[in-house]
């Protein structure tokens, strides 16, 4: 079996030194207004837009956080990646290559055109319509066997039981026509494979999962570890299938704004309308950020700087 592999170009930095690179880039930014929260889901408009949180975790399980850490938010489309992860181990690489495909779409995450451009082929399992036929290969028969298989995904990564926030999955639930077109939409080229609309709503209650910024960087380090959970040490997914998922989240992580992230910060990494993105140290550590304020590509713009920021002085870029 593969093991884990130690990157060459990085270092391994002291736990004092990643105590004050933490403190130091919570201040920097705890003050930052830039952006604006999502409002296309008027749920996630009423989050504190204030709230601030960084939490990095190492190999061994250690927890390195600053600010609001215990503040619960809604996944979003990080959640992508754990049902991308969950399809990969089930069906294999081929097969999500094959149905789903794998490529950036340059389009917003959201895009009809990029489905339509190629009759749902060229996608990828990181924007809407790519991950919402993720979710519909998922193994189960029916609507409740998906969902225990989707949520049972969420919790081995976070290594606890976690919950749907019910007042944004109906507030999604409620105004998601464009998400249920894009569904029709891949279903008319026969690249749904579930019913499309049960599909929708099994996709919009995996992105209503609740989080906090801790949850966050244990699935980052779940996958920076290869697929087994730093800290209960169960085997949530084979390395083989990790190997496939950071390449994704390389070059499709933060949508329209996949590649200049990439440039700047060389890690793979996710984002989710609801403010959180999760940066991976392949070997070494789950980084995680949150702040509800969002740019253009519906990046949420702290996360990003911290995260950025603690890469470049943890010297964590292996490139
Ligand atoms: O389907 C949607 O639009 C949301 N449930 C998730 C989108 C999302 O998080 C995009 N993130 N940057």
């Amino acid at each position: 079996a593969q093991t884990v592999k130690k990157r060459a170009a990085t270092t391994t930095p002291q736990k004092g030194q990643i105590e004050s690179v933490l403190k130091e880039t919570y201040n920097k930014y705890k003050d930052l207004k830039e952006g604006k929260n999502a409002d296309y889901i008027p749920e996630l408009a009423k989050v504190p837009s204030d709230q601030f949180a960084i939490v990095i975790i190492g190999p061994d399980g250690q927890v390195y956080s600053q600010g609001d850490v215990d503040a619960l938010y809604s996944i979003q489309s990080i959640s992508k990646v754990l049902t991308l992860a969950r399809a990969i181990e089930e069906s294999g690489a081929q097969a999500v290559q094959d149905k789903i495909g794998v490529d950036p779409t340059g389009q917003r995450f959201n895009s009809a055109l990029a489905v339509e451009q190629n009759k749902g082929k060229e996608l990828n399992p990181l924007v809407n319509a790519g991950a919402i036929a993720t979710t519909s290969m998922l193994k189960g028969n029916t609507y409740e066997e998906k969902w225990k298989n989707i949520i049972q995904t969420h919790n081995d990564f976070a290594g606890r039981q976690l919950e749907v926030n019910e007042p944004v999955y109906k507030s999604e639930a409620a105004t998601n026509q464009h998400n249920q077109a894009l569904a029709s939409l891949m279903n008319s080229f026969e690249r749904m494979y579930f019913d499309p609309q049960k599909s929708v709503d099994l996709y919009t209650k995996q992105c209503a999962i609740n989080i906090n910024t801790k949850d966050l960087a244990m699935i980052a380090a779940t996958l920076a570890n290869g697929g087994t959970n730093p800290v209960t040490k169960k085997k949530v997914v084979s390395p083989q299938t990790v190997a496939h998922v950071l390449p994704v989240m390389a070059t499709c992580g933060l949508y329209d704004d996949s590649g200049i992230w990439f440039y700047n910060v060389g890690l793979p990494a996710k984002s989710g309308v609801g403010g959180g993105i999760m940066a991976i140290v392949p070997g070494q550590y789950g980084i995680a950020a949150f702040s509800p304020r969002l740019d253009e590509a519906g990046n949420s713009i702290r996360a990003q700087r911290a995260i950025a920021d603690i890469v470049s002085k943890l010297n964590l870029n292996p490139y």
